[in-house]
């Protein structure tokens, strides 16, 4: 059965498009920095990465309230189920027009292989993105141009971990374009994320907005396969 649901609740939506933002205003001045485009000129693109950064950083803090207090954290939990029918479905099944492998629902709105990457992105690429830029931001402190209690002497090390994250989020952010239109039609999944609703083939009676956080915390479990 089709029904309309209620999956992405307002803050995850806010917090979903507020990162989309920060993190392509952080590559477009960080690849200024980096020297690969000529936009805002350097002197400007630092200043606009600095504060960008900040925003980031206390988005991330928001975020990471939400997820423990939403008990949503539970969605990233990897799982090898239906992964192999997954990395199939990207690389053959989806131009033979093949059913998805998995179903979206309410409590486990992400596929065995968005689990991963997700978590990846969250436990990884992130924090090294955050830890090396504030060591950029402050590797000449507290010494001259060396973190003396790191044993860090030189910034190059710190900027090829910045440079290498910024390259992999450059990456995701190519491949989950193209994947937000792989939903059931073209758009259906960019709509969800806007307006919060989405029609999903369900038998649940379950609406995001009636069910509370304890019980998500509970009953997120691996994905109902169609097989
Ligand atoms: C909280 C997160 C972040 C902080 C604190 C931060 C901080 C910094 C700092 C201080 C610099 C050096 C600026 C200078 O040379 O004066 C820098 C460079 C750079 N940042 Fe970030 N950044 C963050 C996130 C990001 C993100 C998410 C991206 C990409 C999507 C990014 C891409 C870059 C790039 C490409 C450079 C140039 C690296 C190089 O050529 O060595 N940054 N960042």
């Amino acid at each position: 059965m089709q029904k309309k649901v209620y999956i992405y609740r307002s803050f995850e939506r806010f917090w979903h498009w507020m990162q989309a933002i920060i993190i392509f205003f952080l590559a477009m001045t960080g690849f200024e920095i980096h020297g690969s485009i000529s936009f805002f000129g350097y002197q400007n693109a630092v200043k606009y990465h600095n504060i960008a950064a900040y925003a980031f950083i206390i988005l991330i803090i928001f975020a990471i309230f939400w997820h423990f207090s939403t008990g949503e954290w539970r969605q990233y939990l990897p799982t090898a189920r239906n992964l192999k029918a997954q990395i199939n479905y990207y690389l053959l099944g989806i131009f033979s027009n093949a059913p998805h492998p998995t179903r979206k629902t309410v409590l486990s709105k992400l596929n065995p292989l968005q689990k991963l990457v997700y978590l990846g992105l969250k436990i990884l690429v992130i924090p090294t993105m955050v830890i090396s830029g504030l060591l950029y931001m402050f590797y000449r402190y507290p010494q001259n141009s060396s973190i003396v209690g790191m044993n860090i002497g030189s910034i190059k090390v710190i900027a090829l971990f910045h440079t290498a994250g910024a390259f992999l989020l450059l990456a995701f952010i190519i491949v989950h374009l193209y994947l937000i239109t792989t939903g059931t039609t073209v758009t259906s999944n960019l709509k969800a994320m806007i307006t919060g609703y989405e029609e999903l083939e369900t038998e649940e009676t379950t609406d995001i907005k009636k069910i509370n956080s304890e019980s998500i915390a509970e009953k997120v479990k691996p994905e109902v396969t169609n097989e």
